[in-house]
Formats: C-alpha cells, sequence, structure tokens
C-alpha cells in the first residue's frame, strides 16, 4: 500500500471530473481508497470529519439502534436517542438556547432557523416583518430558502431570478475590508451598515439578520472581529430583529468552543449546526432556539411549522449521542482550543517566507490560508487559474485532503484553502497536514 495517492491529472480536475478515486475505509484521521492510496484528513469534506474516522464505539451505537428500531416518526413517537440529544445540546448550549429540532443536515437546518424567525413574528402579529438581511461572501445552503440569503455569486447565479428577495450587507473580514474603512474599524463599521439597512426596509419589515460567526466556505474560514457579534446583538435587540448564527460549519466544536458564538460572550436566538454534530457517521443538522422565541410560537401554533419525514430521525439522533458523548468524555472542544494556536502557529511558520500566502487566519481547528499575486496590494490571482483547485488537486495527490474556496475578494477571485482537520488527530497528524500542504503549494507555484 503507498502513502500517497497517485497525481491525478492535478492541474485540469474540477469537482465533475470523472477520474475520482474510490473510497475504501477509513481509520482515525485517515481514508484509503480502492486503490490502497492513503490521505489524511486535514478537511475531509467541508469541516465534518470530527472525530475521524472508523469509531467503533459510535458505529456499535448506530448499529445497536438499527437492531431495536431504525426510525420512530415524529409525530408517532418520541426516543431515547432524540430526548438524550436534545438534553446534550441544551447543556452544551448553554443559556437560554433550550429548544432543538434534529434535521438531515445544514441546509434543512438553516431553513428551520428562517421559518421559525418567520413563525415568531407571525405569533406576534407582526406580519410584516418578512425580510431577511445578510452578508455578502456566506453560505447558507443549497435549498432555495438557504440560497437566497447565500452571498456566494458562482452557487446563486443558475438560480438568479426565482430567489427570495434578501438584502445583502458588506462580508466582514479584516483582511479585506470594505472600501475606506480602516482594519480597526471593521467590527463598528459592519455592524452600522446592519442598522442602516434594517432602516432602510424599516424595522417593522425585518425578520431577521443571518450569519456564520467564522465564514467558511464563501470566505475560507474568517472570524469576525471582536466586537462584532456584540453589536450586531445590540441593534437586534434595538429593532425586534431575530439574530440567526448559522454554526453549521464553524459550530459543535470545531472553534474550540461548543458554539462558536461562545467565543465572544454571545447568545443568537436561533442558530443551526450540522456538519460537526454527527460527525460524518450519518445525515444531521439541528435549528436550535431560545426560549423567548419558543414562547409565542408554541402558544400560537403549539411549536414549530417546520419539519420533514426524517426529522428528528432515531438512528441519526443515536448516532449524535455518541459523538457527542465522545467529544464531551474526551475534552475534544478543549483540545482544540488548546491545540489550535499551536496548529495556526505551525501553518505561519512553515508558509512564512512564501510571498503568495496573503493571510493565514480562523479559530480552533478551522484554518483558512488565502493566496495573493501581490503581498502587498492584496491583488488576487487571475481566477481562470482556478489556483484553489489545484492546489487542492496537488494536495491531493499528495495524500492530503483539503477543502478548497474561491471568490473570496469579489464574489469570482479569490483562493482559500481551508483547513479542518479531526479533533482528535494527534500532534504528528497535525504537522503531516501542515507539511504535504506547503510541499503541495510549492509544487502548484512552481508549475504556474
Ligand atoms: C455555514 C453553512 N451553512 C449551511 C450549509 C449547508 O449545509 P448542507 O450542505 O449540510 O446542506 C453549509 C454547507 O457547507 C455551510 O457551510
Amino acid at each position: 500500500m503507498s502513502s500517497a495517492a497517485k497525481p491525478v491529472a492535478a492541474e485540469s480536475a474540477s469537482w465533475q471530473s470523472p477520474a475520482l478515486p474510490k473510497i475504501a475505509w477509513g481509520k482515525g484521521s485517515y481514508v484509503y481508497d480502492t486503490e490502497g492510496n492513503r490521505y489524511i484528513d486535514g478537511s475531509g469534506g467541508p469541516a465534518v470529519f470530527c472525530i475521524g474516522h472508523g469509531n467503533t464505539e459510535v458505529n456499535e451505537a448506530i448499529k445497536a439502534q438499527l437492531d431495536r428500531v431504525a426510525f420512530g416518526y415524529r409525530y408517532t413517537f418520541t426516543s431515547d436517542p432524540l430526548e438524550q440529544l436534545t438534553e446534550i445540546v441544551k447543556r452544551r448550549c448553554g443559556g437560554s438556547l433550550k429548544r432543538a429540532v434534529f434535521l438531515a443536515g445544514g441546509s434543512e437546518a438553516v431553513e428551520s432557523c428562517l421559518k421559525i424567525a418567520l413563525q415568531y413574528h407571525a405569533a406576534r402579529g407582526e406580519m410584516s416583518r418578512r425580510r431577511f438581511i445578510s452578508r455578502q461572501r456566506s453560505w447558507h445552503g443549497n435549498t432555495l430558502g438557504a440560497l437566497s440569503v447565500s452571498g456566494f455569486k458562482a452557487r446563486r447565479e443558475p438560480f438568479e431570478g426565482a430567489l427570495v428577495d434578501a438584502s445583502f450587507i458588506s462580508a466582514v473580514n479584516e483582511y479585506r475590508p470594505p472600501a475606506n474603512v480602516r482594519k480597526e474599524d471593521v467590527a463598528a463599521h459592519c455592524a452600522g451598515e446592519l442598522e442602516q439597512e434594517i432602516l432602510r426596509l424599516g424595522p417593522e419589515n425585518v425578520a431577521g439578520f443571518i450569519f456564520e460567526p467564522v465564514v467558511g466556505a464563501a470566505g475560507g474560514a474568517v472570524p469576525a472581529p471582536a466586537g462584532y457579534a456584540k453589536l450586531v446583538r445590540a441593534i437586534c435587540d434595538k429593532y425586534g430583529v431575530v439574530m440567526i448564527a448559522d454554526e453549521v460549519m464553524c459550530g459543535a466544536g470545531r472553534c474550540g468552543t461548543w458554539r462558536a458564538l461562545e467565543h465572544d460572550g454571545v447568545e443568537p436566538d436561533i442558530m443551526s449546526v450540522a456538519k460537526g454534530l454527527g460527525a460524518g457517521y450519518l445525515p444531521l443538522g439541528a435549528t436550535i432556539y431560545s426560549e423567548r422565541i419558543a414562547g409565542p410560537v408554541f402558544q400560537r401554533y403549539g411549536g414549530p411549522l417546520t419539519g420533514h419525514t426524517f426529522t428528528g430521525h432515531t438512528t441519526a439522533c443515536a448516532a449524535g449521542v455518541a459523538v457527542q458523548t465522545i467529544i464531551e468524555r474526551e475534552k475534544l472542544v478543549e483540545k482544540v482550543a488548546a491545540e489550535g494556536p499551536l496548529f495556526m502557529q505551525s501553518l505561519k511558520d512553515a508558509l512564512a517566507d512564501r510571498p503568495y500566502v496573503g493571510n493565514i487566519r480562523g479559530r480552533g481547528f478551522f484554518i483558512g490560508i488565502e493566496l495573493v499575486a501581490d503581498r502587498e496590494t492584496k491583488e488576487p490571482y487571475d481566477c481562470g487559474l482556478q489556483l484553489f483547485m489545484r492546489v487542492r488537486d496537488r494536495a491531493f495527490a499528495n495524500g492530503l485532503i483539503c477543502y478548497p474556496s474561491g471568490g473570496n475578494v469579489d464574489g469570482v477571485k479569490g483562493d482559500q484553502i481551508i483547513l479542518a482537520p479531526p479533533y482528535n488527530a494527534t500532534r504528528s497528524e497535525l504537522g503531516e497536514i501542515v507539511d504535504k500542504l506547503a510541499t503541495s503549494l510549492s509544487q502548484v507555484m512552481a508549475a504556474l
């Protein structure tokens, strides 16, 4: 068995590439294809596999649940896994985030966030509050509602004209501030934009503001500056706007706190979480909301009018319970908090002298590396080069899975590589990820 994949048409492959290898099995931080090639999980999928692959305890929990019953439909039964996962989520969120709906993934979770916000206003007789505000360079999902509030040009384009109207304010990125805004003013400026947009629309027409506390695919692991989330919280409170944190990618411990916004000392009204909740063992997401939101919704409607056939799926919840039990017992969120800065520093050390590395940012085990043609001017590479995909393909050929993303600069230009390893990756595995990325970058740049 070789320890690295054979180079595959590295410079030309795309998402549609027919040359994908066939996955065979995985263990810990590694997955293997049917040819025997081994890949280290630097971000296996978009920040999904937070406890690594082939975990026997999770697999046994899933099998045991299947042997009892696969699924009890939500309008007929509750179940131990559903109740246990609700308790875990309540405990991990703390504060007043005590209600949860479990779904099959991130887009469903975001849809439910939007719908519960609308239902909350309807229950209070504020039917004019229908409009959502979001940010440019954000990603909230592939269903039409979630896509409508996503500021991701390339992914929206074929659907323009059919999407629900939403407002988009500036992306919040200290490395690339809005025009004429100083780095240190980004938080206040961007929060101010939210207030202006609420006033422009009329607060009585605004349902909610949705944002990613640390932007994932659309930005490349971009945390908001200190103080931003608190300002947003105050503005939402002032105008009766529901604050929605989309933590599908950055939540469930990925950033070193179970809720990403915990870091900012802020509680949203509603939040979504997905990828790390079930760690890829089964499809699982959740919409979590506060007692303040639940009050009118339950009083007027008896509960949220959202959900699907497989909402609260018993075996998916059993997988989530097993995953979250391991994360809590092994103190993996604490590990991410402690080792995240070391991981970031080792990347900075390895890439310090590379003129094409413009910015390394992120939080915990969620790190973005932005590539630039000119470090001084921050000029991005020609988007025709598809540099982020070249790096992805070269890294893959070298046995490293990382997550590429493009368009961070203006919706089209910009190349970022996201690293989001398993929380339980060893120091030596983290070192291997850094080495393989550094080598892959050298090879791609030498070939440009
Ligand atoms: C922040 C964020 N929200 C929502 C989604 C949609 O989740 P899913 O792909 O599970 O539907 C994603 C997926 O990448 C995401 O990163």
